[in-house]
């Protein structure tokens, strides 16, 4: 079979690309190994950036954002019991919305199946081909039987561990781990909070967020070999009330519905292009989640690259020749934002010698006391959380 635009994976970044494509008049298929269930049943990010609402807006896919979405002004910084209110409205003049991946996720293949477009869940073994020619493609397995999707374009959206990346003859990486992973949960109880906390404690990172006015989504810093079995309800419980309290504050407990530990990488591909194929979110860069960046980020490419496929298809080549260099340009601004805001918050349980570990730990409450003590600090903050352009 015949489309213009191969897209493989069916996470925010590829079902969004359909949606850009398909406002064009540009044909695609989209190829997902996993079941329809799997998709729609990921918890993950919870933040949008003003610029990601604008572009879900200007595509008609905001009903449900509109409805649900929660909106906020600012966010909480927390550390030794003082926390402190930055005003993003005040600040910079912009908002953020709390809109879990999962509500997004559902909405996009609704407005999918609405139109009636081609995705395929539980297809297999994808592999591109022809990259470097006029004419490449994608072989697949889908229902038992092998498939071959001919195209103009191949779009890798298949996250961090997906085949397009590898596809990429003599790519290189720049990537870090971090000595501490994410402990999150979903909990049914309201909000303890307006805006986000995310706090700085002696026993580590905490941050209460949430999904709606009657769900909260909390996070600890726990060390990347614990298992989760080692958490109890209560023993998280006690953990984040810790680490959250201030005088005359109490979080509110509820039922636990999910909970998991989630390990934390800076990772950035040395180039999203190559011939035929483009990278787009997670295959090509992976932030730690404390600037709330990474399904931002994969916003942020596909709105360009949808941009670039739509000029090209119009006689325009240079915005998809420009693509790869500008979407990394503004994703190393969001590595450097994603890891200041991590290494700011967490404690460096990995420094062995117990002074420069103190050191450390103050040096990180001076940073946040500039930081909320000063308005040009404060600003830069809002102005990167919020979001830059695209
Ligand atoms: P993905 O969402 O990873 O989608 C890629 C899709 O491609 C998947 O559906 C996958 O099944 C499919 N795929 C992979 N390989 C193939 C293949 N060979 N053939 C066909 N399909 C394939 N970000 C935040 O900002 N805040 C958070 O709290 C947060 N929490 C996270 C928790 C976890 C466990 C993870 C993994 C990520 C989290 N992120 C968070 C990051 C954020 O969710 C991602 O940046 C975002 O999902 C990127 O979207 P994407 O579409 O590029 O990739
Ligand atoms: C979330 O709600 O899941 C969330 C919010 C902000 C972050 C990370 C995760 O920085």
């Amino acid at each position: 079979m015949r489309t213009q635009v191969a897209i493989i994976g069916a996470g925010p970044a590829g079902l969004l690309l359909g949606h850009i494509l398909h406002r064009a008049g540009i044909s695609f298929t989209i190829l997902e190994q996993k079941s329809r269930e799997y998709v729609l049943g990921r918890i993950r990010a919870g933040v949008l950036e003003q610029g990601s609402v604008d572009i879900l807006r200007e595509l008609g896919l905001d009903a449900d954002l509109a409805e649900r979405g929660l909106t906020h002004h600012g966010i909480h910084l927390q550390y030794e019991g003082q926390r402190h209110h930055l005003d993003f409205v005040d600040l910079v003049g912009r908002t953020v919305s709390i809109y879990g991946q999962q509500a997004l996720v559902a909405h996009l293949l609704r407005e999918h199946d609405r139109i009636g477009s081609d995705v395929r869940f539980e297809a297999t073994d994808a592999v591109p081909h022809g990259l470097e020619t006029g004419t490449p493609s994608v072989a697949a397995v889908h229902e038992g039987r092998e498939v071959r999707i001919d195209c103009d374009f191949v779009v890798g959206a298949d996250g961090y561990h997906g085949v397009c990346r590898p596809a990429i003859p003599g790519i290189r990486a720049w990537e870090r781990s971090y000595p501490y992973a994410w402990l999150g949960i979903l909990a049914d109880v309201p909000p303890s909070t307006d805006d986000l906390i995310y706090a700085l404690h002696p026993d580590g990172f905490a941050m209460h967020s949430m999904r709606s006015l009657e769900v909260s989504r909390l996070y600890l810093q726990v060390d990347p070999g614990e298992s989760i079995d080692d958490w109890s309800d209560a023993r998280i419980w006690e953990a984040l009330q810790a680490r959250l309290g201030v005088p005359g504050w109490m979080l509110q407990q509820g039922t636990i519905t999910e909970k998991s530990i989630t390990p934390m990488r800076s990772f950035v591909a040395s180039t999203l292009e190559h011939g035929r194929l483009f990278l787009v979110g997670d295959a090509g860069h992976i932030v730690p989640p404390t600037g709330a960046k990474g399904l931002n980020s994969a916003i942020a490419d596909v709105a360009l690259l949808g941009r670039a496929l739509v000029a090209q298809t119009r006689g325009d080549e240079r915005p998809l020749r420009a693509y790869s260099g500008s979407a990394l340009a503004r994703q190393w601004k969001v590595q450097q934002f994603s890891q200041w805001m991590t290494e700011m918050l967490h404690v460096h349980r990995d420094v062995a010698d117990a002074s420069a570990r103190e050191f450390r730990y103050r040096s990180q409450v001076g940073q946040l006391e500039y930081t909320v003590g000063s308005r040009h600090a404060q600003a830069a903050l809002a102005e990167q959380y919020a979001g830059l352009p695209f």
